[in-house]
């Protein structure tokens, strides 16, 4: 079979996660979940495959998302559906589908795979992984600082270190008023934007601002800010946002340009970067969108919300911090010992992770046990059945033992012996 064909690799942009790599999704998505439950968030799940439409209408016809990154196909009933390429517009329809817009607020969190069919590179996939929250119905400056403070608690209880920029694109006024001008300023450099920018010109001129190409970044740099258009409301709203983060001690840069690449976004929009080999990528990104909910035949929903971006995360997050919680080992001698360790092994699993390798000698059956990462073996035979004891053999170094020590401990007091040994150190 010829490379191009090799039907046991993935498919390009899309990749498995094995070892450290799923070990540290669970660490993170497990951290952001409880996270999400701290803010008074509950779990929403929504199917991958949407109408294409529905994306089309929400995330906007213009943007890059829609007009290049779909994964879209026509399903066997000749409808056109896509693979979804984010989180919120689902959210969306499910409130509107579910009647929900009536009992608000909610406050839902969600990940999953999302779908971008973009230019794959390091912390870019086809197949990535986000972890959402929707705050639909509460249209306060506060919930946004909550929004904030939420991503900022998650990445702090991560360890990982980033910066927050935000940004007001302002209520429709304002950006009717900064639309105009925009398309005053650009239209002087006409031939000097992209090929993109220079069509975003008449349909969407804020989407110039999220160019990546060089020259149009060039001229976004001098380009008038929205700034000087928020009406006297936005600029208050604002305002009160940023006074929240200063109450909560949590730094920011203002940047000018950030409008994000989705078209849904009204009042404030917000990053975190993280320095990722050398590039800085953004690994949470959100915004207030009041407008959606109607747009998309809702009632008028305040709405606020983000996204954690799980693959660049676990670029970010020190691999070192990935330990997995301790691992215990239960090893039989001989066959007559098996009942005895499968009951010892159900009995431990109430409070530790448990290995209970099962297949050949006792010797293979050790290495099993120091392929899993075991941080201790308690080894089960004929004299320490009889005499009510495990042999415990230290497998790792830890806080107060060596590889290779045994210690023979009563039966009585295990679980007691193995919270203060395995169970006391930084990992756990
Ligand atoms: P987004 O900025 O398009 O926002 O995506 C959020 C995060 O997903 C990004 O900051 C990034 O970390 C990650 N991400 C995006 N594309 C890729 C990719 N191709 N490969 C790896 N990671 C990627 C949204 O999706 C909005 N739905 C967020 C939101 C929720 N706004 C309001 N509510």
């Amino acid at each position: 079979m010829s490379k191009a064909n090799d039907d046991t690799r993935p498919v390009r942009g899309m990749r498995d996660l094995l070892g450290q790599d799923s070990a540290g999704f669970d660490t993170v998505v497990d951290t952001l979940r409880k996270v999400a439950q701290s803010h008074g968030y509950s779990h929403i799940e929504t199917p991958i495959l949407e109408f294409s439409s529905l994306f089309a209408r929400s995330l906007g016809e213009d943007t890059d998302v829609v007009g290049k990154e779909m994964f879209s196909f026509i399903d066997r009933a000749g409808q056109s559906v896509s693979l979804r390429p984010e989180g919120t517009a689902s959210v969306v329809r499910a409130i509107i589908s579910n009647g929900l817009t009536q009992k608000l607020p909610q406050k839902l969190y969600y990940w999953g795979p999302m779908f971008r069919y973009d230019r794959p590179q390091k912390g870019r996939y086809r197949q990535f992984f986000q972890f959402g929250v929707e705050n639909l119905g509460e249209g306060a400056p506060l919930s946004d600082v909550d929004i904030v403070s939420l991503a900022y608690n998650g990445l702090t209880r991560l360890g990982i270190k980033s910066k927050l920029f935000i940004n007001s694109i302002g209520d429709q006024a304002s950006r009717s008023a900064y639309k105009a001008k925009l398309v005053e300023y650009f239209s002087k450099y006409e031939k000097d934007l992209s090929e993109d920018s220079r069509r975003r010109l008449t349909t969407n001129p804020l989407r110039i601002l999220d160019s990546k190409e060089a020259n149009d970044i060039r001229l976004v740099a001098t380009a008038p800010s929205i700034s000087d258009f928020l009406t006297v409301e936005a600029a208050a709203f604002f305002e009160r946002v940023l006074n929240g983060l200063g109450t909560l001690s949590i730094d920011f840069s203002i940047d000018r340009t950030l409008v994000r690449g989705l078209d849904y976004y009204d009042h404030t929009t917000f990053e975190f970067k993280a320095d990722i080999d050398g590039q800085s990528l953004a690994i949470v990104g959100g915004g207030r969108y009041n407008g959606l909910v109607e747009q998309m035949g809702g009632p008028h929903v305040p709405a606020v919300g983000l996204a954690f971006g799980i693959d660049r995360i676990m670029l970010a997050y020190d691999a070192s911090k990935l330990l997995a919680p301790p691992l215990i080992a239960v090893l039989f001698v001989a066959k007559g010992d098996e009942p005895m360790a499968l009951e010892l092994a159900q009995r431990l699993r109430k409070k530790f992770n448990v290995v209970f390798p099962v297949e050949g000698n006792l010797g293979k059956r050790m290495k099993q046990c120091n392929a899993a990462g075991a941080s201790c073996a308690l080894i089960l035979g004929e004299d320490e059945i009889a005499k009510n004891f495990v042999t415990c053999k230290f497998l790792k170094d830890g806080p107060g033992y060596t590889s290779g020590l045994e210690r023979a401990v009563s039966g009585d007091t295990l679980e007691e012996f193995l919270t203060q040994t395995c169970f006391s150190g930084p990992n756990t």
